[in-house]
């Protein structure tokens, strides 16, 4: 399938070296120079203005209310100035971890880059986490402020009896509303704007951001990533979004997720192009209409948005005028194959599949416009990055093709995390004979192409995010009915997976509805209504290994009908 809309390349601009590396050649292209300005913060503001198009849109934003905000590049760079001066008024200082837990608000989006400008590390956290949730990462982060809104307040002040070194809550949407000790608030909108804010001067590799993610075991670890990403950021952003200064672009994720941070902030503004946002969730009339009423050209979303399009069907897009539309990508989750033949059918346009991780900090495997789709792989690697497949066991280079293994990169890319925030062995665990492994099956075929098996770990991922069994399987165990506990995935239609519990009471407990319900809040409500689980079974005795480890693969292999694999170390089937 070829996409005459899109381009095949990004051209070379004149003047680029022979044999430049894509990495070298975005470096050139963003002005970064040695021991010149490179904070993230500066040049997704102040250096679109220096070229020229301070008067551009950066920023058009629809809340909930139907409002809608329009912010200009030099309305960015004085916003994200503001932001960063008022957090040096509260004695926030480079390095200081600083968590954004904001709906999709400006806020947010200006926030990250003002804590950027200041030279400390942004922690976005997902605003519907609860407050257990909340509490887990800022136990990591040791966070010293907090920006967030009114009704979030609540979650937040739960928690702080437990978080003494966070010395600041900052109230975006305050008004009059009473503050207690500790909290502080501020109006982007109302506050004086600051023309001038020296940004703290940073190397390639001073941190920029925490983002949690979940694995199998223990709480959830911040990748820590650094100012130098932005060169993958802005590769990816250019070469595989194929955005241009005067497209208007739309990234459905939330900020409070790698996509949204690296494709929603750091990518596009780099670009200096105009994006939209959509405060409100998913709603398919409404997304439509928002993609006709800003003429939305570039478009990057996720499949189990794009699941749910599909089951609407094509009349709805036949009421709306999409012709703005020239090029689509995906991330998150699998991209089936007839999602792709059915957006061609749809849009006229197909969506591209993009794979990375918030490890990787930017797409590494990926198709590129203008390469022919073969729908249902996630393409090739993207230029600049190594990649292979390993052996399951030996972490070898298989070297054939059509065998499933690990995904493995070379590393050594500008936007790979740095560490784990406060977790080096974790990090170490994660590279085999110098390859760092994403815990991704899948194999290439003789083209080059990669095909995506599943996960190789119990994490889940129900709608593109992922969420940790331990996590899940934790707050399980503060419910007084629940003596032990399993969290593992079971298919979805839409989702493609959700969370299922398998739960053994304590004596005298019903295994009723009621308790499932209740049982369903309480994750909901502690962690966040993605770790709900949307389904309980309640069982005598879960599945353990020889030494006590509960199986969750093969209550998994069960829900998903698949052979349940080696059970000798079975105790109790
Ligand atoms: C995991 C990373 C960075 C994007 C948002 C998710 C899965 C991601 C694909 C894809 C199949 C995919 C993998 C990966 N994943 N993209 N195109 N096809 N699976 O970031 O939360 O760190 O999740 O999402 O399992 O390891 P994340």
């Amino acid at each position: 399938m070829n996409d005459p809309r899109t381009n095949p390349s990004t051209p070379k601009p004149a003047g680029a070296p022979a044999g430049e590396s894509v990495w070298s050649a975005a470096e050139r292209e963003l002005g970064i120079t040695q021991g010149g300005p490179r904070n993230i913060g500066w040049l997704c503001s102040d250096r679109v203005c220096q070229l020229g198009r301070g008067s551009h849109l950066a920023l058009v934003w629809e809340g909930i209310q139907g409002q809608t905000r329009r912010y200009t590049y030099d309305d960015l760079r004085r916003c994200t100035n503001t932001i960063a001066a008022f957090l040096q008024g509260c004695s926030v200082v480079p390095g200081d971890r600083v968590c954004l837990f904001l709906d999709k608000v400006p806020e947010l989006y200006m926030g990250v880059l003002g804590v950027l400008k200041l030279g400390a590390i942004a922690q976005p956290l997902f605003s519907a986490f609860g407050d257990e949730s909340l509490l887990t990462r800022l136990q990591s982060s040791e966070a010293t402020a907090i920006l967030t809104q009114r009704k979030h307040l609540g979650k937040v002040r739960k928690i702080l009896a437990q978080t003494p070194w966070l010395k600041h809550v900052i109230v975006v949407d305050a008004g009059a509303a009473p503050l207690q000790q500790r909290e502080i608030g501020f109006d982007l909108e109302a506050a004086e704007k600051v023309e001038n804010f020296d940004a703290h001067p940073v190397t390639a590799e001073t941190p920029s951001l925490l983002h949690y993610t979940s694995g199998t075991t223990g709480q959830p670890k911040g990748a820590q990533h650094v100012h130098g990403s932005i060169v993958a950021q802005y590769a990816t952003t250019r070469q595989v979004l194929d955005l241009k200064p005067d497209d208007v672009y739309w990234c459905t994720a939330d900020p409070g997720w790698v996509t949204g941070t690296s494709y929603g902030i750091i990518g596009p503004w780099s670009v200096g192009v105009c994006q939209v946002v959509m405060e409100a969730g998913f709603n398919t009339e409404a997304w439509y209409q928002f993609l006709q009423r800003h003429r939305v050209t570039v478009w990057y979303s996720a499949p189990t948005a794009i699941r749910l399009l599909m089951r609407e069907g094509g009349d709805v897009v036949k009421r709306h005028d999409l012709r703005s539309l020239r090029h689509l990508c995906s991330v998150g989750e699998p991209l089936n194959a007839e999602a792709v033949v059915w957006s061609q059918k749809t849009y006229g346009l197909p969506f591209l599949d993009t794979y990375w991780q918030t490890e990787t900090g930017c797409i590494v495997i990926t198709n590129l416009p203008g390469m022919p789709i073969k729908p249902g792989s996630m393409g090739k690697p993207f230029p600049g990055i190594e990649a292979t497949i390993v052996d399951l066991k030996t972490h070898q280079p298989i070297g054939k093709t059509g065998v499933v293994g690990l995904i493995a990169l070379k590393p050594g890319w500008p936007s790979m995390m740095r560490t784990y925030w406060r977790n080096p062995e974790v990090y170490a665990g994660k590279f085999k004979n110098g390859w760092y492994i994403c815990g991704d099956r899948a194999s290439i075929d003789a083209d080059g192409y990669y095909w995506f098996v599943g996960r190789d770990d119990d994490v889940i991922n129900t709608a593109g995010h992922l969420v940790g069994p331990f996590e899940i399987e934790s707050a399980l165990l503060e419910h007084p009915a629940v003596a032990e506990s399993a969290a593992v995935a079971t298919p979805d239609p839409v989702n493609m997976e959700v969370v299922k519990a398998f739960v053994a009471l304590k004596p005298g407990f019903q295994g009723d509805p009621d308790l499932e319900l209740e049982i369903m809040n309480f994750i909901r409500k502690r962690l966040s209504p993605l770790a709900m689980p949307q389904k309980i079974e309640f069982t005598q005795a879960l599945p353990k290994t020889r030494s006590g480890k509960i199986m969750r693969r093969m209550l998994r292999a069960k829900e998903f009908n698949e052979p349940l694999g080696d059970l000798s170390t079975l105790e109790n089937d």
